[in-house]
């Protein structure tokens, strides 16, 4: 295929990764963990068609319960129309609820004030940033394609947030330094199958049904994904849980990498108890991550020194990672990060 055509197919297919639809269930399970963060508090779902946003859901039933001061939603008026979110408005629109009226603790059409943006709701835009400012927890699942663009703009309005993304973005160059300098880290589901599943998003109709991870459910379409799960900014119980340590230090078990003045420890579970120097742990360790008891010092991404293995290979392709030696031969790991045991 050409190469114009090639990009045409991955944008279409970026778009529609931008279109999966979170379940009631999985926004449940998560922030049931988060409920006493919420009293007083105005909410701001920034990409969400209240019509079909289980956030909006979510909030707007619980408001009471939740004790929240405000409910913001703003939904995006998509440009393509074969799109699941595909308005038929011509307009986006945006949404506030401030709670029950009438006493029967249902959000009624008469209680939700429905308002029209000037422009197409994207969450950038000046009129959104206004309601952005008016917010002070944001949540959502925001487009999978523009996840730097919205954290960044969450970091610099101070928001605090519970959002899902992807397990990849841990090591975007934007997203890693907020994850090191404590802005963002872990909720409490992440890459976890519940009842032998991943989350599960629902997808639009036209989402071409593919490998062990789809399936149909009452004429929906549901895809659950691997390495998907929440970061937040909020604290949660789960970051103050103690890591319990089973090893101790041997140097077999613990090669020093070629590359960086480390040690590897290849599962996060091998962290061992009497190693206080630097090590390099999986991106799973994140998952255990207590500040307390330990603090992360980088990412093989931007700590290993490929000129080491160029020098040894004569060759050094594929990016930075870090090298341990096992029988002679030089052996290239995955993505590393470097943490350090707080003493
Ligand atoms: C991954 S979906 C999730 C939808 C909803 N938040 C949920 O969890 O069910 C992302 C949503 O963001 C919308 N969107 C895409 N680009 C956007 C933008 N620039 N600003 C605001 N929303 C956008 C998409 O139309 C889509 O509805």
């Amino acid at each position: 295929m050409a190469k114009a055509g090639n990009r045409q197919l991955g944008e279409a297919k970026k778009q529609k990764k931008d279109e999966f639809y979170t379940q009631l269930a999985d926004i449940n399970n998560e922030l049931r963990h988060y409920e006493h963060h919420f009293k007083g508090k105005t909410v701001l779902c920034n990409c969400d068609d209240p019509r079909v946003s289980n956030f909006f859901h979510y909030f707007s039933y619980k408001f009471e319960d939740l004790g929240l001061k405000r409910l913001i939603t703003t939904c995006y008026k998509n440009q393509e129309r074969d799109l699941f979110s595909q308005n038929d408005s011509e307009r986006a629109i945006w949404l506030e609820y401030n709670g029950d009226r009438n006493g029967n603790r249902i959000p009624d059409p008469e209680e939700i004030g429905i308002r029209f943006l000037k422009g197409d709701g994207d969450f950038r835009s000046a009129e959104c940033i206004e309601l952005l400012k008016q917010a002070d927890i944001v949540v959502t699942n925001p487009p999978f394609s523009l996840f730097r663009e919205y954290v960044a703009q969450l970091i610099q309005y101070g928001k605090k947030f519970i959002i899902i993304g992807n397990q990849n973005a841990i090591n975007y160059k934007e997203i890693f330094p907020l994850i090191m300098q404590d802005k963002m880290w872990l909720g409490v589901r992440f890459n976890k199958r519940i009842g032998g599943k991943n989350m599960t998003f629902q997808v639009p109709a036209d989402y071409p049904m593919r490998g062990t991870e789809m399936y149909e459910e009452d004429g929906k379409k549901y895809i659950s994904v691997a390495g998907t799960g929440w970061f937040t900014n909020l604290d949660i119980k789960k970051r103050h849980e103690e890591f319990v340590f089973v090893r101790r230090y041997n140097p077999i078990d613990y090669p020093k990498y070629v590359n960086f003045d480390a040690i590897d420890v290849s599962k996060t579970a091998d962290i061992p108890e009497d190693w206080y120097g630097m090590m390099g742990v999986p991106i799973t360790f994140l998952d255990k991550y207590n500040p307390e008891q330990f603090e992360i010092i980088g990412q093989s991404l931007t700590l290993a020194d490929m000129k080491v293995i160029k020098k040894l290979q004569g060759k050094a392709g594929g990016g930075p990672r870090f090298y341990v030696e096992r029988d002679g031969k030089l052996v290239r790991l995955f993505d590393r990060i470097v943490i350090r045991r707080r003493k």
